[in-house]
């Protein structure tokens, strides 16, 4: 499970983080929600169209590039994600689960249906091309239920995992912040990497405090010995 500190030193801000968190400049109330689009859907979108202007500049870093190795060398692995940055899929992941969606596709506001709209950076939101309604992006909102196909198999990966890794998310945010403890309660190694401590770090098994592109790669490392080892 990873979240946005696992991009953050991709130059993508994350949530919480002091200063440079997004939601320390904004409300999430202002922005994320759908009664805030309904009330101004041009600043909710031109706000999506900033962070896209990020994100596209953006490159995956060794954290997510360490995780498409290790996807590679271990390909039971299921990698969740709460970001919606899409930097996975851009190192390499594959069936990456994206349980808050993905900032590059939109779907409409009026009909729910998804579009893939060309206009990534307009002005205004688009409109749909069925019902004419406004499109917006197809990221999770406050409030929002998450993606029903998501939802269900990272559950079922956490429920099945021997080993949930933890990573850059401040295990805040639920149901997300949940998948972890449906694994805690299957006893799985709980390795938790982060440069803070989170309501999730005193019930690890590991707490690997430091940059998520310092312990990724290292323990990517470290399997790789030891499968070649054996
Ligand atoms: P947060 O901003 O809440 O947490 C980021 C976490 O990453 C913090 O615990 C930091 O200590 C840690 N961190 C920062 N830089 C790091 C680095 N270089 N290496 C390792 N750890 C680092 O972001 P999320 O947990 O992803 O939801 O937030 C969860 C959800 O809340 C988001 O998906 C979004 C947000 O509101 C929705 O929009 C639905």
């Amino acid at each position: 499970m990873t979240g946005s500190g696992v991009s953050a030193e991709s130059g993508v801000p994350t949530f919480r983080d002091a200063q440079t968190g997004i939601w320390t400049k904004h409300s999430p109330e202002d922005l994320a929600t759908s009664q805030a689009f309904e009330a101004n859907p041009a600043l909710v979108w031109k706000w999506y169209v900033w962070r896209r202007e990020l994100i596209k500049k953006a490159q995956p870093n060794a954290a997510h590039r360490a995780l498409a190795s290790l996807a590679q060398l271990k390909p039971d692995l299921s990698l969740v994600t709460q970001n919606v940055d899409g930097l996975h899929q851009r190192a390499g992941n594959k069936n990456v689960i994206e349980f808050h969606g993905n900032i590059w596709h939109e779907k409409c506001f009026s009909c729910n249906r998804h579009s893939t709209s060309l206009e990534k950076y307009s002005e205004q939101p688009p409109r749909c091309e069925i019902c004419n309604g406004l499109l917006r992006p197809n990221v999770v909102w406050f409030g929002e239920a998450i993606p029903e196909e998501a939802l269900a198999s990272a559950s079922l990966a956490a429920a099945q995992s021997d080993v949930f890794l933890s990573v850059g998310t401040s295990s805040l945010v639920y149901p997300a912040a949940g998948l972890a403890e449906i694994a805690l309660q299957k006893k799985a190694t709980i390795i938790e990497i982060n440069t803070n401590a989170t309501p999730l770090t005193t019930k690890t098994d590991y707490s690997l405090k430091g940059l998520a592109t310092l312990w990724l790669p290292a323990i990517t490392a470290h399997v790789k010995r030891s499968i070649e080892n054996h």
